[in-house]
């Protein structure tokens, strides 16, 4: 579903928020290619920018740092167009990066519930924040503190029994639709 809003926005891009696990590189590399894009990940921005990996950046510097990393490469995404943009979990649960991302994006987001989140995470170990104890317990309460911030992104999408395809076919739909009338917000 895509709210309406006051001002009348320009969506050159396309941006991909929500949990750990909710595929939006995978859908987003599909994406770009589908819509001859460019593809950007701001994880990827980040660890170029920190010259260190995002575990680095966490064990080193504390979340704080990496947050404001966040922040400074929403900023320079404002200077993009017809470009694809996969976020970490985090950056789209807040309110500045998001208000940033809508000036020039259509910001939708992927969801899936906790048990699918960590059955696709749960063999991976990149991710600082799932290194604890209790990782499920962790995924279900950060899910619940971020869901107020992923329910005000323009579309909200379930990928809970959907391939890669298509919930990216549907995205492509309601970009395409956003793009053909004018979109507020
Ligand atoms: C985070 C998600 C990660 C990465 C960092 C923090 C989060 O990105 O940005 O580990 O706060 O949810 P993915 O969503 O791509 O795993």
């Amino acid at each position: 579903m895509l709210h309406l809003m006051s001002a009348t926005r320009h969506l050159h891009n396309l941006a991909l928020i929500g949990f750990m696990g909710t595929g939006k590189s995978s859908v987003g590399h599909l994406l770009a290619a589908q819509l001859h894009y460019t593809f950007v990940d701001t994880d990827e921005l980040i660890a170029q920018r920190a010259g260190k990996s995002i575990n680095d950046i966490f064990a080193q510097n504390g979340e704080t740092t990496f947050r404001d990393y966040e922040s400074a490469v929403v900023a320079d995404l404002a200077h993009l167009s017809k470009t694809v943009i996969s976020t970490g979990g985090g950056l789209g649960a807040n309110d500045a990066n998001l208000e940033s991302l809508k000036q020039h994006a259509l910001v939708v987001c992927l969801w899936a519930r906790p048990e699918t989140i960590w059955q696709r995470v749960g063999h991976q170990t990149h991710r600082p924040l799932l290194h604890g104890e209790d990782p499920l317990a962790k995924i279900r309460s950060l899910l619940e503190q971020r869901e107020p911030y992923y329910r005000k992104a323009d579309v909200l999408i379930s990928t809970e029994m959907r391939s890669i395809r298509e919930v990216s076919l549907q995205i492509l739909h309601q970009y395409q639709s956003a793009q053909g009338r004018p979109v507020h917000g």
